[in-house]
């Protein structure tokens, strides 16, 4: 039997329903944010399944989560594949989750089908992907590749003002795995993630598989404007500097420079803290942030300067600060990758297209590591960063069989 015919839809479906249950939210989601409790039972479990196949787990200083199937060759670099297991706050089932749990069923069916890799074949969740609780996201992987540094993310804290150094702590503490000693980061031949595609392009165009040439850039900002606080019932309106009111100018004026033609710049304000938050105080503070993302990095150059101009306009008499919290460039996968899952999955008879990637994506940091590619599955309506995302056993396990012939290629090399 090939590998790829020994991949389960059923225990994969299965696995999935089994982590969906820990952060479960009423409405079918999952709320199981980065280096919390509902994280630590993902970790542990996951660790539980690999060990009762035989396969061996350890962690490293970010907390980067590995399980390894060995190869026959002890000293050859691994090929890898993986994703991450933290969900936004409202979050679905799959996000994540999906790349985790096919790498898995990946070890599993090939140890199932009893196919021998010269190479290690290793599954990865890594840290903090989503990055909606400790900023800035795919922070494990980053890490990992040398994109940041383990000590400065250590000192992050989360919005409540949690250290992130104390909730990994308390996460290994709960989950806990051998430690890999010393800096994150080793020899990777090679990285390849599977995930929902969280667009809608793949069930518009009826194809199965979106073969991923590319990620687009992103960079991430807080803006804080300072104003005054004053008694709401008392303080005219040329006396005061209202937080808020600045911030709204701002925020209309940035909707209407962002919104381009073609609409392909994103932009989005997906969190604002207004303080102290009295109903009969005026806003002294306001905190929003900016996620901000296109293809070219040229243009999101362009419109950060644009930001900073409309900063200083729209805010008077407050002023106004613009923190940088990420700035990933635009991310090209490895040409030879992408032809080989094209090939793969054009050989195992499913329908495929070529695409970018909308989302960011752990791959985008571990590609400047190794070749690195994706494997995107559909998902319903292309709903995504949503309780009420779903997809398909059927696809998810033929996302998977890709991966598996894509993992025994690499690791025979
Ligand atoms: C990952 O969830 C992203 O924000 O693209
Ligand atoms: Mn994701
Ligand atoms: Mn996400």
């Amino acid at each position: 039997m090939s590998g790829a015919n020994a991949v389960k839809e059923d225990r994969l479906w299965q696995r999935h329903a089994d982590m969906a249950k820990l952060g479960g939210t009423p409405k079918g989601g999952v709320n199981r944010q980065a280096l919390s409790p509902e994280d630590a039972a993902a970790r542990n479990q996951l660790a539980r399944w690999a060990k009762m196949r035989g396969f061996a787990v350890f962690t490293d200083a970010i907390g980067n989560l590995f399980v390894r199937k060995d190869g026959t060759d002890a000293a050859a670099a691994p090929v890898m594949s993986g994703s991450h297991m933290d969900s936004q706050p409202t979050g679905g089932r799959f996000d994540g989750m999906y790349g985790v749990l096919a790498a898995f069923e990946a070890l599993e069916a090939l140890e199932d089908a009893g196919v021998t890799t010269r190479r290690p074949v290793m599954a990865v969740a890594w840290t903090n992907e989503e990055g909606s609780r400790f900023q800035p996201g795919a922070m494990g992987s980053a890490v990992f590749a040398g994109a940041y540094r383990l000590d400065e993310m250590l000192e992050q804290k989360d919005w409540k003002g949690v250290v992130l150094r104390d909730a990994l702590a308390d996460t290994l503490k709960a989950a806990p795995a051998p430690l890999r000693e010393g800096a994150p980061g080793f020899a990777v031949d090679s990285y390849i993630e599977a995930h929902i595609e969280q667009g809608p392009r793949l069930e518009n165009e009826r194809k199965t598989i979106g073969v991923v040439t590319a990620i687009q850039g992103s960079r991430r900002y807080i803006v804080t404007i300072d104003g005054e606080e004053a008694h709401a019932g008392t303080t005219p309106r040329a006396a005061r500097k209202d937080a808020y009111a600045a911030a709204t100018r701002l925020a209309a004026a940035l909707y209407e420079a962002t919104a381009d033609a073609h609409d392909m710049l994103r932009f989005t304000i997906g969190r604002v803290e207004v303080s102290p938050g009295s109903p009969n105080t005026v806003p002294g503070k306001v905190t929003f942030t900016i996620d901000m993302r296109h293809p070219d990095d040229a243009v999101l150059v362009e419109r950060e300067a644009m930001i900073e101009r409309l900063l200083v306009e729209k805010t008077k008499p407050c002023s106004a600060s613009l923190q940088k919290v990420t700035n990933v460039p635009p991310t090209n996968f490895d040409p030879a990758v992408i032809d080989l899952v094209r090939a793969k999955a054009s050989g195992l008879g499913l329908s495929n297209m070529d695409m970018p990637s909308g989302a960011g994506h752990d791959a985008m940091h571990i590609a400047r590591l190794c070749p690195a590619g994706m494997i995107f599955v559909p998902c319903e309506r292309g709903i995504s960063h949503n309780e009420i995302e779903n997809a398909t056993p059927s696809d998810l396990a033929a996302g998977t069989r890709v991966l598996v012939e894509v993992l025994e290629a690499l690791a025979n090399r």
